[in-house]
């Protein structure tokens, strides 16, 4: 946090004059927005707050409004969107708007609220009641942390999930709460395999001890034979000194085997043996050891039919399913989409400074996608429409095209057809919407312009009139990042 975020307030400009009528003007509009719940301020063309509205007494404390007036913005909101380089004040010296970014705010020892922010250049009304040295309207409300919070772990473990097929799962690693057992979990990529292996782990009798994971499609067999059982000085170039495995590293605790269809079959033997007897040995060396690592393996594959395809070990297979965990595809409990599309957003949107959230149309889409990558893909997907999103509210078309295609939305929704009228209006623009022209044509003229602007994408925009969302959309498009 910028240190001078708590620095306390000190009037620095004496704006304590009789009531204006510009004071009026803004005590009207203060109202407008308090019945609202929100407070709005008004800056002037240095960004420090001209009028703040009285809803900041009733967040940080009595006479927080009054003794904000003169003090630059960032003595309320910190440094991070208004310093010098925040990406709030560079949007409003560009004459745009900001909607939906996360700040804290802070004044004195008061305790910090986590706010949703939205900013715009001022336009001066027509009857000219507003104040000319008011340039930036800053309007603000608490952050919804409480939708977050209502969509969080539903399910128990600290998991989210609705449904009666993830309600399933949870009751066996329930009932695995006092075991040691071998377990598999199998599933499609990206179901969370992963996180159900921590899961039983954490709540299991060895959760002080280590959780020591092992992707066995990551290693080639050698390799992945060292680094399961270790190895002795010597037993083969570049080991240069003994190594202990990871099974001995999982000593106590757990071992997390995952993609174990992927095993090559002579060290399915030795798998098998520390199953059995607990005993294996190091690379290049005679002599026994012994682990009590427990085992819970992962895989996407069909061990069944690898069995069949004489590609993996009957006997191998059922000391690993001793325990079966099936973790169901997102498609097949669509109750658990729209919760734990709402947490990742959340997560998504505090790493992006954003407070975000999804229009209903945008809800649907996400429901009627069929999520071949499973919940990866909508964690993927949500980054990417945190990154895209304007506004704070994520709209269709801020989700990966793929995505929109899936869920059977139009070309109105596609990524680079624009729905703000601005882009539209301003002719001399070249149209570079994907749907509109010739596909290497458009990447053509988009590298172009993106050359001539050293890839500054503000100026790119500025030059293409169009606004940055829809040029990084374009970009993406057209693989251009
Ligand atoms: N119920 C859930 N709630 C929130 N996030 C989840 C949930 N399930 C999975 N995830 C997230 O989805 C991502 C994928 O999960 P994980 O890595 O466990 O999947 P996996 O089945 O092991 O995938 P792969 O087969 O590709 O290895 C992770 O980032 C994980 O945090
Ligand atoms: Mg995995």
């Amino acid at each position: 946090m910028p240190a001078d975020q708590s620095t306390p307030l000190a009037p620095a400009t004496d704006r304590s004059t009789p009531v204006s009528e510009q004071e009026r003007a803004f005590s009207a509009v203060n109202t407008a927005f308090g019945s609202l719940g929100r407070v709005c301020m008004a800056l002037d063309a240095d960004f420090r707050i001209l009028y703040a509205s009285d809803l900041l007494d009733t967040l940080l404390g009595p006479a927080t409004a009054t003794l904000a007036r003169g003090n630059p913005v960032e003595s309320l909101l910190g440094t991070e969107l208004f310093g010098t380089d925040g990406p709030l004040r560079r949007a409003l010296l560009a004459g745009e708007k900001r909607e939906g970014w996360r700040a804290v705010l802070q004044a004195g020892g008061e305790p910090a609220r986590l706010m949703s922010v939205s900013a715009a250049p001022l336009k001066h009304d027509r009857l000219g009641v507003c104040d000319v040295e008011a340039r930036y309207l800053v309007v603000m409300r608490p952050a919804d942390e409480a939708t977050v919070e209502a969509s969080g772990p539903i399910g128990g473990f600290g998991l989210i999930a609705r449904s009666k097929a993830m309600g399933r799962v949870f009751k066996l690693i329930d009932t695995l709460q006092q075991s040691e057992a071998t377990v598999l979990v199998t599933g499609d990529s990206g179901t969370g395999k992963e996180v159900m292996a921590r899961i039983i782990h954490a709540h299991s009798p060895r959760r002080s001890g280590p959780f020591v994971a092992v992707n066995a499609a990551a290693l080639p067999g050698e390799l992945l034979e060292s680094e399961l059982f270790g190895h002795v000085r010597g037993a083969f170039t570049g080991a240069v000194r003994d190594r202990a495995g990871r099974f001995e590293t999982a000593n106590d605790g757990t071992l997390f085997l995952d993609e174990v269809g992927d095993v090559p079959l002579h060290l399915q033997v030795k798998l098998l043996r520390v199953l059995q007897e607990h005993s294996f040995e190091r690379v290049g060396d005679s002599q026994p050891r012994r682990t009590n690592a427990r085992i819970i393996a992962a895989t996407n594959r069909n061990l069944r039919k690898l069995v069949a395809d004489g590609l993996f070990r009957e006997d191998l297979y059922y000391r690993l399913r001793v325990f079966p965990i099936d973790v169901p595809r997102l498609r097949d409990r669509r109750e658990d989409i729209e919760p734990i599309a709402r947490l990742l957003l959340g997560k998504a949107g505090a790493r992006a400074g954003r407070a975000l959230r999804f229009s209903p149309e945008t809800l649907r889409a996400l429901l009627s996608h069929p999520w071949p990558g499973n919940v990866r893909e909508l964690e993927n997907a949500l980054e990417f429409a945190a990154t895209v999103c304007q506004g704070q509210t994520v709209q269709p078309e801020d989700l990966p095209p793929e995505v929109l295609e899936g869920a059977g939305f139009g070309a109105d929704h596609a990524p680079g057809v624009d729905r703000s009228p601005d882009t539209e209006s301003r002719g001399a623009a070249p149209d570079l919407g994907p749907r509109r022209q010739g596909a290497p044509e458009q990447r053509g003229a988009l590298l172009s312009a993106l050359e001539a602007h050293r890839w500054n994408r503000l100026e790119t925009a500025r030059a293409l009139g169009m606004s940055r969302s829809t040029l990084w959309r374009r970009m993406r498009a057209h693989g251009l990042e």
